[in-house]
C-alpha cells in the first residue's frame, strides 16, 4: 500500500480511491498481482482494460487519477517506467547458455527451465542465486536473492562450491539468500505476498526463484476435474510473479517438471507440466535434457525474440560452466 501525505496526514490509498474502479475491479486487479496505485500508475490504458475488464477511456481515467494522487506527472511516470525497464542480464555461468538466452537470465522476464529429474533445473537455480549478487560488471544485478522452495532442494554446501570457484564470500553470498520453504501451494502463493512487503521495505531483490514451480500443484490438484482449478491457480500464481518482475526491474526463474505425453509416439515424450498456461506466462522457456556425462543440452522452446535453439553447457564440482571436466 502507497502511503501519501495530504495536508500534513498520512493517508493510505487504495486501488478503489481511484475512480472507476469498484471493489469486483480492484479484487480482479490483485489477483492479477496489481496491488497499489502505482502499479496501475505505469500502466497503459490497453494493459489495465483488458485485466481489469473495462473500458478503455475508464482505464485511462483510472491512470490518470493514479499518477496525480502520487504526484507523478506524466514525464516523471514516463522517466519511471524507463528506469525500471533497464532490464539487466544475469550470467548462467555459461557463455554458451547466456548465448541462447540472449545474454542471460533477464530481469521483467519470467524464465522456465523444464525437463527430467537431474538435467541441472536445480543446479541452475544454484548458480543464479549467487550469480545474481555480482556486480552488474561481472554480469550480476547487484542484487539480493528470494529462493522459494517446494521440494528441499537448496543445498548451501554447493552455494559455498560455487563461491570458492568464484573467489567470493561464501557466508556474504549466502546471507543475501532468503529461503523460504513453501509446503503446499497456498503457501507457495502466499510466500509472494511475502515478497511484495521485503520489496516494498526496501530489499534490494533482484532474482525470485521457485523451484519448483508446479510440484506443489501437481500433487494436490489430482483429480480431472480439478484440472481447470490448477490451471487458474497456476496462472495467477505466475501473474503476480511477473508483476513484481515488472514493478521491480527483477527475474523470475521457475523450475518445472516433465510428464510423458502419451499422444507422442516418435521422438522425445516429455511434456511440460502446467501446459499452454505455464507456456503463455513464461517470457522464456527453456527445455533441458542430459546428454553425455555432465554435459547438459538446453534448448529454447519459446521466446518472444529469440529463435528456437540448441545448446550445450557443463555442470561440474564449480557449478555451470562451457568447461567440459
Ligand atoms: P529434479 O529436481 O529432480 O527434477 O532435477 P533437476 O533438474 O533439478 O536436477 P539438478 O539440477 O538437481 O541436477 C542434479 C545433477 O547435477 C546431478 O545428478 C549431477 O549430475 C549434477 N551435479 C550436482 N552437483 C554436482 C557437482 O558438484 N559436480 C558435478 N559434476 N555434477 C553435479
Ligand atoms: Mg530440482
Amino acid at each position: 500500500m502507497y502511503r501519501i501525505i495530504i495536508m500534513g496526514k498520512e493517508k493510505e490509498i487504495k486501488l478503489t480511491d481511484l475512480p472507476g474502479i469498484g471493489a469486483a475491479t480492484a479484487s480482479k486487479l490483485e489477483e492479477a498481482g496489481y496491488v497499489d496505485v502505482m502499479s496501475i500508475a505505469v500502466m497503459n490504458p490497453a494493459e489495465l482494460s483488458t485485466i481489469a475488464d473495462i473500458t478503455e477511456s475508464a482505464a485511462r481515467k483510472a491512470i490518470a487519477a493514479a499518477r496525480k494522487m502520487l504526484h507523478l506527472e506524466f514525464e516523471n511516470a514516463v522517466e519511471y517506467l524507463k528506469r525500471r525497464q533497464e532490464v539487466i542480464k544475469i550470467t548462467t555461468g555459461s557463455k554458451n547458455l547466456d548465448a541462447l538466452l540472449g545474454g542471460g537470465i533477464e530481469t521483467r522476464a519470467i524464465t522456465e527451465t523444464y525437463g527430467a529429474f537431474g538435467s541441472g533445473k536445480s543446479q541452475l537455480a544454484h548458480q543464479l542465486a549467487v550469480n545474481a549478487q555480482l556486480p552488474l560488471e561481472k554480469k550480476g544485478a547487484n542484487g539480493k536473492v528470494v529462493w522459494i522452495d517446494t521440494e528441499s532442494t537448496f543445498r548451501p554446501e554447493r552455494i559455498k562450491q560455487m563461491c570458492e570457484a568464484l573467489g567470493l564470500d561464501f557466508q556474504k553470498t549466502l546471507k543475501n539468500i532468503f529461503v523460504a520453504r513453501a509446503f503446499n501451494s497456498d503457501h507457495q502463493i502466499l510466500l509472494v505476498e511475502k515478497i511484495s512487503e521485503l520489496l516494498k521495505n526496501g530489499e534490494p531483490i533482484k532474482l525470485i526463484i521457485v523451484d519448483s514451480l508446479t510440484a506443489h500443484f501437481r500433487a494436490e490438484f489430482t483429480g480431472r476435474g480439478q484440472l481447470a482449478e490448477r490451471q487458474q491457480r497456476i496462472n495467477r500464481h505466475l501473474h503476480s510473479l511477473m508483476r513484481l518482475a515488472e514493478t521491480y526491474n527483477l527475474a523470475v526463474y521457475v523450475t518445472n517438471q516433465v510428464m510423458a505425453d502419451p499422444s507422442m509416439m516418435f521422438g522425445d515424450p516429455t511434456r511440460a507440466i502446467g501446459g499452454h498456461i505455464v507456456a503463455h506466462a513464461s517470457t522464456y522457456r527453456i527445455y533441458l535434457r542430459k546428454g553425455k556425462k555432465d554435459a547438459r543440452i538446453a534448448r529454447m522452446i519459446d521466446s518472444p525474440n529469440l529463435p528456437e535453439a540448441e545448446t550445450i553447457f557443463f555442470i561440474t564440482e564449480k557449478g555451470i560452466t562451457d568447461e567440459e571436466p
